[in-house]
């Protein structure tokens, strides 16, 4: 147990987050000491069942923390999301997983305490991983920055520096989602912490295809299964709202990102400055200055490939060298 890469996941499941965390959750190099849940693809009370079953359908015994029900400046607002969310992850928000749950693994213990609980149990040990709105990591920040400083790493799905926003012409949704929330993260961390940046700029370079995905539904068990059948939604949807043809999994290729290098073909470092006026509301934009985060810029298709399929179908990995060998 102890040479494994401890990691916290932040997320608000969501199919891709949903596909992301189960190949987290196959990874026996990484230590998963706990999935943090926020307020993004849908309202709170809908993604957090979401991390429990899968917790229950991978029968795991780690703790699931409810974080923040809204954006940072609605707190005390009394606002809190409703579930419409983004229809692109089901009315269940994880395509109609149809999986029970129980509050079996739900933890009393808010998100970002428990953040900042284990960072100070292991100081410079912990990769956080972010697939969701950066709330919970700016109220931890808010709470104690300097135990936040002593995270070793932070991976984020979010953000775009040279590609068009999936939410507006300029914003990726997690970061437009709470954009005063990124700007804390940014602003307060990036000159202690290694941040990288997981945007569309890099997931958008990458397209899975159906019959990549398919081989995973036939070949990779229960696991394989279930991953199959919630991407059909989101494949769809890419079909039809965004003609793309294939899956663009954006919180998948993040932790991929992290637990296989190799899969990186081009990346940048940059300043990034957090735009929160209207019209660029959510911009991660580069700026002259020294570079304080990591951009992703290139996926390589085939070694994210194999690097998934590997990570999910452990008893199969010469069938996967023989279907998809390296490039
Ligand atoms: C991000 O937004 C969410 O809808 C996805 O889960 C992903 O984290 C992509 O922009
Ligand atoms: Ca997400």
């Amino acid at each position: 147990m102890d040479n494994k890469r401890k990691i916290l996941i932040d997320t608000d499941p969501g199919i891709d987050d949903g596909c992301a965390i189960l190949c987290a959750l196959a990874d026996e190099s990484l230590d998963v000491l706990g999935i943090l849940c926020v307020a993004g693809n849908k309202s709170l009370p809908v993604v957090t069942p979401n991390a429990l079953r899968l917790v229950d359908f991978e029968n795991r015994d780690i703790p699931v923390c409810k974080g923040s029900a809204c954006k940072l400046k609605e707190i005390g607002l009394n606002i809190v999301q409703e579930n419409e969310g983004v229809e692109f992850h089901g009315a269940d928000g994880m395509g109609g997983s149809g999986l029970e749950y129980t509050d079996r693994c739900l933890s009393d213990v808010k998100a970002w305490d428990f953040m900042l609980e284990k960072i100070k149990q292991y100081p410079d040990e912990i990769d956080l991983i972010t697939l969701g709105p950066l709330t919970n990591v700016a109220l931890a920040i808010q709470k104690d920055l300097e135990t936040m400083k002593h995270l070793r790493s932070i991976t984020i799905m979010g953000g775009s520096f040279e590609r068009k926003g999936n939410t507006t012409d300029y914003a990726e949704y997690n970061i437009w989602f709470d954009a005063e929330a990124a700007e804390i993260v940014v602003n307060e961390l990036a000159d202690y912490v290694d941040m990288t940046f997981v945007g569309l700029d890099g997931t958008h370079s990458c397209v899975l295809s159906f019959d990549e995905v398919a081989f995973l539904g036939f070949e990779g068990g229960r696991r394989g299964e279930l991953i199959q059948r919630i991407l059909k939604l989101y494949m769809e949807n890419y079909w039809f709202k965004d003609g793309i043809l294939g899956a663009v999994i954006h919180d998948l290729f993040t932790v991929l990102c992290l637990t296989h290098p190799e899969v990186i073909e081009e990346e940048k470092m940059v300043r990034c400055q957090l735009q929160t006026d209207p019209e660029h509301y959510g911009q991660t934009k580069a700026v002259e200055g020294k570079p304080n985060v990591r951009a992703i810029m290139k996926i390589n298709h085939r070694k994210l490939t194999r690097a998934w399929l590997k990570t999910i179908m452990k008893d199969k990995q010469e069938l996967v060298d023989q279907v998809f060998p390296e490039a």
